[in-house]
């Protein structure tokens, strides 16, 4: 029996960006209720929602001053009771995002804990004496470039550093202190008493950090220098002692209150991941990893598709659970970075869905994406929003780099493609609201909205939808065999899905060239049916033809 999770689509909502009911800019929880049945016809079982607590939003939502409440600009408590009754009472799941390794600064434990060197929550953060010249306690640069790019910043209050991995707004929690931990476990049964479904555990590999806090030593693989400041994935990623951190929160909360755990895999590969999502661990259900799409993968190559699923499909074999996602919020548009803008939007977006929905595991979907929303570039920093964009983009320029030229090398980058509003209809806004968005609405909204591409029954919702179906009415997707074929060729993808009592075969071409293939006797020998066609205008159907054209995705299902 497979548990709901692993049958589910998972759908990633940035609350900010979706739907503004109230006119104030704000994407709203009223806004998702209205917009929930849209959901429920595209077929998602779950919903993941980015932080939504109160926050003064320096990371839009990732800083969080309170853990139990709704931010007023997304609504109340009320409003996300109701969001979670009337999704329920239409059989969607909702996940809720859990920041744990660091607060806002604006919460009251910080504040607490800055005031003196004996509060009672002085230990719920980590707070290090300067070096005898008064310098930082070590070189670890912060994720976020702010003043001169340490991951600790002096409080004069008590003549102490704190360290914060990514803004000085959001200092890390101290996981050595038992009372903290005390705390985050009940907040959580907080959640899960309420009737939440699961966790989303943003960057879990990090709450542990290294003993004495030693300096990183400058490596080839290291990120950034800042002057001297080393951003070191590695120094705080995978510590020995996070296992016991996971699994002590598993046996306080995840298993007794059964809830679905899915962790942000930073550092998460193929080869560790059993450690982590492994049955037997008793930590996560699942993580999902960068191996293969994120924010510093900007291209897909067929040869890196088959790699990693076949290096994860092993992690499944061994009793982990994977999942697929090709964006979220923290990556640019997918459709942008691994498929093709203009003329092939379409039928590259719906290739991205076939490979998304017919790989196994649990597919994430982000939001606008089952719309194929594309980047978007703007001529100013002021209309950017994402800290590593405007920190990025004032540092260069400060060391004397060209405005306009380090704006077109960032901006493709930039997590705010992710993020511009979702695009409805083609009214003023995109249809997201009646305001003044908080984000700029991409300017390409006229011609990519979801009011147009749901009226093409060959359009990118339509094919999420009918691939979800297909996912849902064939067993072998989640969980069956995968098997490639045609592994010499650099644009196709081609694998088959099997069970005893089916099979799938998946073709799609990653090119905007026809791609003339031949496929192995054994399979062109079988029976097959076509199930999809990302492109139905190009014909179809196996035997007749043996080139695909340019982006063109095939599903056939043989039962024999
Ligand atoms: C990962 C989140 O997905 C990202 O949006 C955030 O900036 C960092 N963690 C810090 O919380």
């Amino acid at each position: 029996m497979k548990k709901w999770w692993q049958e589910a689509v998972l759908y990633e909502i940035y609350c900010k960006s979706f739907f503004d009911s109230n006119g104030d800019g704000i994407g709203d929880l009223p806004g998702v209720l209205e917009k929930l049945p849209v959901l429920k016809e595209l077929g998602i079982g779950c919903i993941w929602f980015t932080p939504i607590y109160c926050s003064p939003q320096v990371d839009n939502g990732y800083d969080v001053s309170d853990y139990r409440s709704i931010d007023p600009a997304y609504g109340t408590m009320d409003d996300f009771k109701r969001v979670l009754d009337a999704a329920h009472a239409m059989g969607i799941r909702i996940v809720m995002d859990q920041v744990l390794n660091h607060s806002s600064d604006e919460h009251f434990w910080f504040r607490e804990s800055r005031k003196s060197k004996d509060n009672p929550y002085r230990n719920y953060y980590i707070w290090q004496p300067p070096k005898a010249d008064g310098s930082e306690p070590n070189n670890w640069g912060s994720y976020f470039r702010e003043g001169r790019g340490s991951a600790w910043e002096f409080d004069a209050a008590t003549g102490e550093y704190y360290l914060h991995q990514y803004s000085v707004k959001m200092p890390d929690l101290n996981w050595e202190y038992p009372p903290l931990r005390k705390e985050i476990y009940e907040m959580l049964r907080f959640w899960a008493d309420m009737g939440v479904d699961g966790f989303r555990l943003d960057i879990f590999t990090r709450l542990k950090k290294p003993e004495g806090f030693p300096d990183t030593q400058k490596q080839p693989d290291v990120l950034l220098d800042r002057n001297g400041f080393i951003v070191d994935k590695k120094m705080c990623t995978n510590v020995p002692g996070i296992h016991e951190i996971i699994h002590e929160m598993h046996k306080e909360v995840f298993g007794p209150c059964d809830v679905f755990t899915v962790g942000e895999g930073a550092g998460v590969n193929s080869e560790n991941a059993p450690g982590f999502i492994g049955k037997e661990r008793e930590e996560l259900d699942t993580v999902y990893h960068f191996e293969l799409a994120g924010r510093s993968k900007p291209v897909m190559r067929a040869e890196d598709f088959r790699r990693v699923q076949k290096a994860w499909y092993e992690v499944q074999k061994k009793g982990g659970w994977e999942t697929q996602h090709f964006s979220n919020h923290d990556s640019a548009r997918q459709v942008s970075n691994y498929g093709a803008e203009g003329k092939y939007r379409i039928a590259s977006a719906r290739l991205l869905a076939v490979l998304l929905l017919t790989t196994p595991g649990t597919p994430i979907l982000y939001q606008g994406e089952e719309i194929g929303m594309v980047n978007v570039s703007y001529d100013h920093i002021e209309d950017y929003n994402d800290r590593y964009t405007v920190g990025d983009y004032r540092s260069m320029v400060e060391k004397g780099a060209d405005p306009k030229e380090t704006l077109a090398v960032l901006a493709p980058k930039s997590r705010d493609n992710a993020r511009t509003p979702y695009q409805w209809d083609a009214s003023p806004n995109a249809g997201f609201t009646k305001g003044t968005p908080w984000l700029r609405v991409n300017p390409c909204y006229p011609e990519i909205n979801l009011k147009k591409d749901m009226e093409d029954p060959s359009g990118i919702f339509r094919g999420y939808q009918e691939l979800i179906r297909i996912r849902a009415e064939h067993p072998v997707i989640p969980d069956g065999e995968i098997v490639f074929h045609l592994e010499d060729d650099p644009r196709i993808i081609a694998y088959t899905r099997k069970n005893e009592a089916e099979s799938l075969l998946v073709l799609a071409n990653l090119s905007g060239e026809e791609a003339p293939l031949q496929l192995p006797r054994e399979l062109c020998e079988k029976n097959w049916k076509l199930l999809f066609s990302g492109r139905p205008e190009c014909g179809g159907g196996l035997n007749a033809k043996h080139t695909l054209a340019p982006w063109e995705s095939e599903v056939f299902l043989c039962t024999d």
